[in-house]
């Protein structure tokens, strides 16, 4: 069964362009509970443990330079079928792939700077949101 939570942030091209609240309210109006949220910056050696995944990939130095860069929101997000409903909510890695209506086609601007992370599987979004939350946090 599916599971009911999902993580994101909304990345440091979103939050330097003023566009939190504009994302946060397309997550709400997309059927989203907010269980978790706060502001922070990541540190290089955080944004690194992070997208550890990807650490061989030729632009994973660059990403981890953008995504300690600046302040990135992070929230924990509920609802039935959080993960895949999410990654629909969001679009295409690449906003030029994105379809019309999703986050990353609205405010990305690259493939880098593409606005807010979904987690990609009931796994990591519970991985991931403890990356950022305490027990206690996760309401
Ligand atoms: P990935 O996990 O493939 O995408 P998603 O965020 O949609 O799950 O990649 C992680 C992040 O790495 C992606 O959001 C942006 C960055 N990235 C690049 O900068 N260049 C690339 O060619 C790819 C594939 C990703």
């Amino acid at each position: 069964m599916a599971g009911n939570r999902t993580f994101t942030m909304i990345k440091p091209d979103a939050v330097g362009e003023n566009n939190i609240g504009a994302i946060t309210k397309m997550i709400e109006e997309g059927g989203f509970r907010i269980v978790s949220m706060k502001m922070t910056k990541l540190s290089e050696e955080r944004a690194g443990q992070f997208y550890a995944v990807h650490k061989e990939r030729p632009f994973y130095k660059d990403l981890v330079a953008y995504m300690s860069g600046g302040n990135i929101v992070a929230m924990i997000l509920e609802k039935d079928n959080a993960v895949e409903d999410f990654r629909k909510l969001i679009g295409a890695t690449n906003p030029a792939d994105a379809e019309e209506g999703t986050i990353r086609k609205i405010f990305a601007t690259s493939i880098e700077a593409n606005a807010v992370h979904g987690s990609d599987s009931d796994e990591n979004a519970q991985i991931e949101g403890s990356f950022f939350f305490a027990d206690i946090e996760k309401f």
